[in-house]
């Protein structure tokens, strides 16, 4: 045959692929997610999270300086908060001597230069599981924004470089921006979770947290499944309310809602890529049936092609250690 294109030239070798690529993978665009837990020396596995485990301080300590050496930079704190400490009003967590605040600030001491950036919500505090304050079996929105801004307030205090609001309340970005403003906390960012599903695939991080919700679930705050526009809707929104970097939530899953959010803002696009998308990966490779290592990469490179500037993720440990070859 003469042809006048051979589209397999461009594909030939290692070297050739490398060259053309469009999309590349680094450790630093990665968020490693981090479960910390009370106690000394502790590396509690946590059943639906094969590999992953709750940390107590002085491992995370550990933990965030290997991730350093690794090229990921940022890390993305969750507390896992007594049973006793829960309430209803989200009171332990704007505790300065709290557990995340603790982590925080023994985070910041150990490693200046890491990029500490602290969950929002109410579900680890609450006795209900959910992610604002529950009266008459409603989660409340005005009276649940104000206890977000204070706790990211008390987050901005104990160090953090970013607070990341996940509760999905209306005009919680705007009221954390301004009270972040008025107590002089000019340079704490913003990384809003603005396109947040109501997702299955939380599950294995509601174990992690032991944070399931008592009754009900999570959609009349949490994102319908079925839309896209509404996605927009929410990024515009944080945009407008100051938000520094957007999220979109779950990732695989929802590649179309981050590839149209990247095509319409300005401010980095991150992708939480979930608890039940890790465990999928995992379970699958237990069973012998794909190559763990293979379906990391290829999956944390359709999450950037797709247009994720930054990706949370539970294999971003592993992914750095393969990406370093
Ligand atoms: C809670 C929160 C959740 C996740 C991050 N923050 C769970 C939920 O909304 O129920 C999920 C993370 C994951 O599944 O990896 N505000």
């Amino acid at each position: 045959m003469i042809l006048s294109k051979r589209y397999r030239i461009l594909r030939r070798s290692p070297a050739i692929r490398s060259m053309v690529a469009e999309t590349h993978l680094e450790p630093a665009q990665l968020i490693a997610p981090l479960f910390v837990t009370e106690g000394k020396d502790i590396r509690e596995p946590i059943l639906s999270m094969p590999g992953y485990f709750r940390l107590s301080v002085d491992e995370l300590i550990k933990e965030a300086k290997e991730l350093w050496g690794l090229g990921v930079k940022s890390v993305l704190l969750f507390a896992k908060i007594p049973d006793e400490l829960k309430d209803n009003t989200g009171k332990e967590a704007l505790n300065p001597e709290g557990l995340m605040q603790r982590a925080i600030r023994t985070l910041k001491h150990n490693l200046p230069e890491l990029c500490v950036m602290t969950d929002v919500a109410l579900d680890p505090y609450s006795t209900y599981g959910h992610d604002g304050i529950v009266e008459n079996g409603e989660i409340v929105n005005d009276k649940t924004v104000e206890v977000l801004a204070q706790m990211s307030v008390s987050h901005a205090e104990a160090g953090a470089d970013f607070v990341a609001p996940s509760d999905m309340m209306d005009g919680r970005i705007g009221a954390i921006r301004q009270a972040l403003e008025q107590q002089g906390y000019h340079q704490t960012g913003i990384m809003a979770y603005s396109a947040k599903y109501a997702s299955c695939l939380y599950g294995p991080f509601r174990d992690a947290l032991d944070s399931a919700p008592g009754f009900g679930d999570k959609k009349t705050y949490q994102m319908d499944v079925a839309n896209s526009r509404e996605a927009l809707k929410e990024v515009f929104q944080d945009i407008e309310e100051g938000a520094d970097i957007v999220m979109v939530k779950p990732a695989v899953a929802y590649l179309d809602i981050i590839h149209a959010v990247k095509q319409q803002v300005l401010v980095p696009v991150s992708a939480y890529h979930v608890s039940g998308e890790y465990a999928m990966i995992k379970a699958a490779a237990q069973m012998g049936w794909l190559d763990e290592e293979k379906a990391i990469l290829e999956i944390l490179t359709s999450i950037r092609r797709a247009g994720a500037d930054l990706i949370a993720t539970y294999f971003a440990k592993q992914a750095a250690q393969l990406l370093q070859g």
